[in-house]
């Protein structure tokens, strides 16, 4: 038997193979979720992909999945299940638009908490990993966070909602890290946002998203030495636990979170 971890590497690789070979094809239906959010047949067919290995794998575990279960509630489970996080494709509108930053996120919660995480971006030959309290590898290489401490030397990630409805509060906090950090980058996927705390490419991270962005991201970055958490306090909610809160996210190197907190507040 594969640890979870072996397990999630070859289940993200394959995946990461099937995304390729979507794209080369260029067969994909596009469609759009309450108007305004794209999904492609890409989407579906990979969600579909991920979910039926692992429920062959570990038929006792439970999937909380972007394209097929999205409204899986932690409720009524026991508190020592497995619960499998998915995002098939992070970055949809990028997989579409012909960019390569594109993800595959695969997590796993156990007892409420993130115990491993993989994102697999192919079109860059990136396979992020990490297991809870081993570290964070990209490519079989340890890595770990940017070590600035200068708020203006800061390089900060973040993305927007689909739905632009509300978009004041949002551009308030992007003109506060515009002037008081050295930029922003908005690469289209959450997943490799984290990845690219973890790997120091950038100092920061902010965006409100949901569960599936952040599973394996979240475990990726803290592992790299990042600290994890939010510009705003959440409510708890027996729904998901707190590390699948994904509100108001921030992830950020240790001495960079409070400062870049404060001007999201
Ligand atoms: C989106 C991407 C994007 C972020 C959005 C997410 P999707 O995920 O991660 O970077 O800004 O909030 O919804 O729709 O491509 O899976
Ligand atoms: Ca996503
Ligand atoms: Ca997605």
């Amino acid at each position: 038997m594969p640890t979870y971890l072996e397990f999630t590497k070859t289940l993200a690789v394959s995946a990461g193979e099937k995304l390729l070979t979507e794209r080369a094809s260029a067969e994909f239906d596009r469609n759009y979720k309450q108007g305004d959010e794209l999904v492609t047949s890409a989407d579906l067919m990979l969600d579909a992909f991920i979910c039926n290995a692992i429920k062959e794998a570990y038929p006792a575990h439970h999937i909380l999945s972007e394209e097929s279960s999205p409204t899986f509630s932690f409720e009524n489970i026991a508190a020592e299940d497995y619960v499998w996080v998915i995002d098939p494709i992070d970055g949809t509108v990028n997989f579409a638009h012909g960019h390569k930053h594109v993800a595959i996120s695969i997590g796993l919660i156990h007892q409420g908490k993130r115990i491993v995480g993989v994102v697999n971006a192919p079109f860059l030959n990136e396979l992020y990993w990490a297991e809870k309290g081993k570290g964070a590898f990209l490519n079989n290489e340890a890595i770990s966070v940017s070590r600035e401490k200068n708020l203006k030397r800061a390089l900060v990630a973040t993305g927007f909602p689909y739905v632009k409805d509300q978009l004041d509060p949002i551009l308030d906090r992007v003109k506060n890290i515009l002037i008081h950090c050295q930029d922003i980058r908005r690469n289209g996927s959450a997943a490799l946002d984290l990845c690219a705390v973890a790997t120091g490419c950038v100092e920061a991270y902010f965006e409100s998203v949901k569960p599936w962005d952040l599973a394996a991201g979240a475990l990726i970055a803290e592992e790299a030495g990042a600290r994890v958490g939010h510009y705003i306090q959440p409510t708890s909610s027996k729904k998901l636990p707190y590390e699948l809160f994904s509100e108001h996210l921030l992830a950020a190197n240790s001495d960079l979170y409070q400062p870049i907190r404060d001007l999201l507040q």
